[in-house]
């Protein structure tokens, strides 16, 4: 029989607002778009594929990551890819969705960014018309190139300014602190767009006071770590900086070795801005209500913990305060049919 705490988990309205569009790529659409723009794949069958996907930590699932994306080429692909997520973010009751995408991961290999950012717009418009899901977009910078390259990436980014929500840092943390981008973020920031970046991750605290202090940054992706240093969760927590946790992800990634071990339960009792996001589900084995199902059953969060989760990705993202109102207001009459623990 289904709990009564996982059919409110399943029905409840949703925000999304760490999710890589590239990490969403399942197998199946892999062999698909491979054999559609003849490409060999190094997998013989999809259970090939899922058998791969065995991580150790962040560089051992990006180097598939990477592999994984090389089949996206025509804007068709990009759509196919976008509007395939889009469906399956509407059976998890999600209303809103802040996605990430990684043009150097495109433009890199000769695509161009008008053929990715049309492909991944369009699917968008569809949703909002026939989903009824909000999106915005967040051009992600690769840490692992240089500053020279993100540069160059927000100026082909120019263009096409007003279908952008905001910038962000992802791919390899180790070695790669946000000082590195300083000048690529200012430049950003000076263009409106909303600034955030991976931090604290597997990275240590100390990259997540550089993405506040230098980077400016609006919401920390990840920023798990932060525990380690007491005065950063008091920060944190006095200017109600969002984290976008990943769950599953942290587990396939082993930042920690099971859920019974992740410290959400910890990060939301220290009054942080705690949500709940999804990273790269078609790798990590499952999509946002997965993610909320998961921790509720290895943590023992009771209604309020994953109400406070559903409100907090609300109020964390960049909707107006018009539009945030009304999204709350859906989560409290759904919620008043629920028990209050
Ligand atoms: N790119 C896609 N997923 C990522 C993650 N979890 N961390 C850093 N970069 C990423
Ligand atoms: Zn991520």
């Amino acid at each position: 029989m289904t709990r009564p705490i996982e059919s409110f988990i399943r029905n409840l309205p949703k925000a999304e607002l760490h999710l890589h569009i590239e990490g969403t790529l399942e197998p199946e659409l892999m062999f698909r778009l491979a054999e559609r723009n003849r490409i060999t794949l190094p997998f013989a069958s999809l259970d090939e594929v899922r058998a791969a996907y065995q991580f150790s930590d962040l560089q051992s699932f990006l180097d598939i990551y990477y592999q994984g994306m090389q089949v996206l080429i025509e804007e068709e692909d990009f759509y196919d890819l976008a509007i395939a997520y889009f469906e399956r973010a509407h059976a998890d009751q999600i209303r809103h969705c802040e996605l990430f995408f990684d043009p150097q991961g495109h433009t890199e290999r000769g695509i161009p960014f008008k053929t990715v950012i049309s492909g991944l717009r369009r699917a968008q418009d569809e949703a909002r018309e026939r989903l009824g899901i909000s999106s915005g977009l967040i051009l992600c910078f690769l840490r692992h190139l240089s500053a020279e390259s993100a540069l160059a990436t927000l100026e082909e980014a120019l263009p096409y300014r007003e279908w952008l929500l905001g910038v962000g840092l992802d791919s390899s943390e180790s070695g790669h602190p946000p000082v590195k981008f300083e000048a690529v973020f200012e430049r950003a920031r000076q263009e409106g767009l909303l600034p955030v970046a991976h931090a604290g991750e597997e990275g240590p605290p100390s990259y997540i006071w550089e993405a506040l202090d230098l980077l400016k940054v609006l919401r920390i992706d990840h920023g798990v770590r932060c525990l380690e240093d007491e005065r950063l969760v008091a920060r944190l927590a006095a200017e109600k900086v969002p984290l976008t946790v990943c769950p599953l992800s942290n587990v396939k990634l082993r930042v920690f070795d099971t859920m019974a071990r992740h410290n959400l339960k910890e990060l939301l009792r220290c009054e942080l801005c705690v949500t709940v996001n999804s990273d790269d589900p078609a790798y990590f084995g499952g999509y946002l209500t997965e993610n909320f199902l998961a921790v509720q059953r290895a943590l023992g969060l009771g209604f309020t913990e994953i109400r406070q989760l559903a409100d907090n990705g609300f109020r964390a993202s960049f909707l107006g305060e018009r539009e945030k109102g009304e999204l709350l207001d859906e989560v409290r009459h759904y919620c008043a049919g629920f028990p209050q623990d």
